[in-house]
């Protein structure tokens, strides 16, 4: 199973490296392996993971050719725009959205806030159209693997906050090692998310090993560790490590503060910057359904993911968790997060957007309906299940308990229907 195809490399412009994928053309970086003018490789996150002798890719790529522009042919289907009787103000901005302008922050909060059945098609529909537009019908599906529960954090919404007891793990190094390594060469996955609490435990020598273990399997890695020093980032980039995920949570700094004791917003932030200084592809995001959250505050949270220069969006409803002290609080609707998927994509027509584990929460359907309204990144979770279960930042994951084939199958074929093919969305 494989969630790359391999590309060729048909130029080399210093860094960049232009891989062709069935006559499509995509610029991806190509630092981190010594290639040249001809070569096949994948490429994850917009780099060059991995190189692969070309009777290898000849014989893939036999196998997806017809595949490919099967898939292709569903996805724009799908992507066409419909006639639907609308208002003229929803039109009037959508003409906008099209012609390329920028919308204002009052024309994103009537998007925001539009509720008729008719509206929200659109509204969707045309995120989807300027999503296979820019992106055609590429998706990353990058795995994770969350390797420890401990955090010395007490954020009032996460099921793993210090004061939440639970049985806590962690697992050790050459335990994540292992799954790394069934991951990239049993299940094909080019791309791995390296999740934990803040747990300092894994000091920046350990996690340096781990990096430098985990890069010779020829994989992206994401850190998803919450707050470190700049130093100890740098040093992991150095290891191998190529992309985070941190979050901002929230751009209402006072909803932060109340939210996130002894943590600090500003420190977040500058933190999110150096880790683009650095190099790193960042993925950041927020929480919608925060209490006190207005809509403002979300499409605040959207313009400062773009103001990030977000390379992926990755933003979620919060579900409430039981012995957490917003275990009352009513989750948001299913709406809302879609509404924020498609807005974002109008904001940032380029970006990767994630279909977050906890959206998935939210609905049966909601993965999908997630990739049709502007989505087109997507995890897996390969963490072992005896630890799963155990890393319960909120309730009712879906993931739970499924064996990750079985996951695997059923992502593979929900993209399949809908078109989509794990081509790299290039840099
Ligand atoms: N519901 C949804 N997401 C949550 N997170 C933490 N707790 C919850 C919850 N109850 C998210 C945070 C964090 C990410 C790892 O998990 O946004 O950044
Ligand atoms: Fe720790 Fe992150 Fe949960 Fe906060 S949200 S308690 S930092 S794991």
């Amino acid at each position: 199973m494989c969630y790359a195809i391999p590309g060729k490399i048909i130029e080399l412009k210093g860094k960049i490296a232009v891989i062709d994928y069935f006559g499509e053309k995509r610029n991806v970086l190509s630092e981190f392996v010594t290639v040249q003018k001809g070569d096949y490789v994948y490429a994850q996150g917009g780099i060059i993971v991995d190189k692969i002798p070309e009777n290898e890719a000849i014989e893939i790529l036999k196998l997806w050719k017809e595949k490919f522009f099967e898939l292709k042919k569903i996805d724009k289907k799908l992507a066409q725009l419909n006639k639907i009787p609308s208002a003229r103000n929803i039109l009037e901005i959508l003409q906008k959205v099209n012609l390329k302008k920028e919308l204002s922050k009052k024309e994103l909060l009537y998007l925001l806030k539009l509720r008729d059945k008719a509206s929200l098609k659109l509204l969707f529909q045309t995120a989807n159209n300027i999503r296979q537009r820019e992106h055609d019908n590429a998706c990353c599906v990058h795995g994770i693997i969350e390797f420890s529960n401990y955090c010395k954090n007490n954020c009032l919404y996460c099921g793993i906050r210090k004061d939440r007891k639970i049985e806590r793990y962690r697992m050790n190094m050459d335990e994540i090692i292992e799954v790394a390594k069934y991951a990239v060469n049993k299940l094909g996955f080019k791309a791995l998310v390296l999740q934990s609490g803040e747990d300092y435990w894994y000091d920046e020598n350990k996690l340096y090993k781990i990096v430098k273990e985990i890069r010779k399997l020829n994989v992206l890695i994401f850190l998803s560790i919450g707050i470190r020093s700049k130093e100890t980032y740098q040093k992991l980039y150095e290891a191998g490590a190529r992309a985070v995920l941190l979050r901002f949570e929230t751009s209402n700094r006072r909803l932060f503060k109340k939210l996130r004791p002894k943590t600090s917003f500003d420190e977040r932030l500058e933190l999110i910057k150096f880790l683009k200084e650095v190099g790193y592809i960042v993925a950041t995001g927020f929480l919608t359904g925060l209490p006190g959250e207005t809509d403002k505050d979300i499409i605040n949270n959207i313009l400062l993911t773009k103001s990030l220069n977000a390379d992926m969006y990755s933003f979620g409803p919060l579900i409430p968790a039981k012995r957490t002290p917003l275990e009352n609080l009513k989750p948001v609707h299913e709406e809302v997060v879609l509404k924020t998927i498609s807005i974002s994509r109008f904001v940032d027509r380029n970006s990767k957007i994630l279909v977050t584990f906890a959206f998935e929460t939210l609905g049966k359907d909601a993965k999908k309906k997630g990739l049709l309204t502007g989505a087109n990144s997507l995890m897996i979770n390969v963490t072992p299940l005896r630890y799963r279960k155990l890393y319960e930042l909120y309730p009712g994951r879906p993931d739970r308990d499924k064996e990750v084939e079985k996951n695997i199958k059923e992502t593979v074929d929900l993209l399949y229907s809908l078109g989509r093919a794990p081509t790299d969305l290039g840099v």
